[in-house]
């Protein structure tokens, strides 16, 4: 039966050790430069109905590198964008490609597809979850601190899709996470109370960024207006003002507390420029991570 990457939610702690082993060798191979082609022949359709750099230049240059080839399709420019419904457009593409890749807004959409396409759905981002976003944070904790077992996260900002999926990480990994969101901009409330029940290390919302900030190992951010939230950006900006993740907040978190960030940033809002650029920041190998852990999951998927 086909295996769908829709929300971290679905895999279990198992699933987690085979992807992240499969990332390190892909990792390992590339920067010794041996060539791994397990996807020779295979394609992947990309739907994007929103922008990106990171996403969508990662699963087209993996695809490449694993030996396939992937194939960018705009929304705007296929016949979906001119209202083909959701169950034609899978069950079409399921006879062309072997997997597809959506970026959109609801995720309903994305599940809709993968309920007709009879080929791996992966999200690629929707206005709800960022999975193959924190598949790749908790690889690159992975890598820099050994483990992420018994670490805390801080999550400082908006309760977005980052958010919510790093709470759908903390029910299946023993992980700590604390959020801190200003009111009205809380995570998904079931999503959130899911995790609390099913969390071994603890899931925590906080009003105070310092509270959630406290020994932290990961001081995480992302953006306060997400993407089809532009008209929102102004007013946001007031609200979130307290959450910027500067240099004081930092030093609440462990001396060798690590930043995180999913990019894009906008440098003076959400984040310093000072902290992004600094020297416990590590986005670029975050950024990075996206290419190995999302190339690891096409070769589970594929
Ligand atoms: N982090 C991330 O998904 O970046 P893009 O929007 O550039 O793909
Ligand atoms: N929360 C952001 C993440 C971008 C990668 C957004 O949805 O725009």
């Amino acid at each position: 039966m086909k295996k769908d990457l829709l929300s971290i939610y679905d895999l279990d702690p198992a699933d987690f050790r085979v992807m992240f082993e499969k990332a390190a060798k892909l990792k390992k191979m590339m920067k010794a430069g041996k060539s791994c082609q397990p996807l020779k022949g295979k394609t992947l359709g990309m739907i994007f109905d929103k922008s990106s750099t990171r996403t969508r230049i990662s699963f087209e240059v993996g695809m490449f590198q694993l030996g396939g080839i992937a194939l960018f399709l705009s929304s705007r420019d296929t016949q979906i964008g001119r209202g083909e419904s959701v169950q034609d457009s899978a069950r079409i593409m399921s006879r062309y490609l072997n997997g597809i890749m959506i970026r959109t807004y609801a995720q309903e959409s994305v599940e809709e597809f993968a309920k007709y396409a009879t080929i791996p759905v992966i999200n690629g981002l929707t206005d709800l979850l960022h999975p193959c976003q924190i598949l790749s944070d908790l690889f690159t904790v992975l890598e820099k601190k050994g483990t992420y077992e018994g670490l805390k996260i801080a999550y400082i900002g908006d309760g977005n899709n980052v958010a919510n999926s790093w709470i759908n990480a903390a029910a299946r990994l023993p992980i700590q996470l604390a959020l801190a969101c200003p009111e009205g901009y809380e995570p998904n409330s079931f999503i959130f109370e899911r995790a609390v029940k099913a969390s071994q290390g603890g899931v925590v919302l906080h009003r105070d960024p310092a509270d959630a900030a406290a020994r932290a190992d990961v001081i995480y951010t992302d953006v306060w207006a997400s993407m089809g939230q532009e008209a929102e950006h102004a007013k946001r900006t007031e609200v979130f003002k307290p959450y910027r993740v500067d240099r004081k907040l930092l030093a609440c978190a462990k001396k060798d507390a690590m930043v995180m960030h999913c990019l894009p940033a906008h440098r003076g809002e959400e984040i310093t420029a000072e902290v992004l650029d600094g020297p416990q920041s590590v986005v670029m190998d975050q950024a990075e991570n996206r290419l190995h852990v999302q190339k690891a999951i096409m070769e589970i998927l594929l």
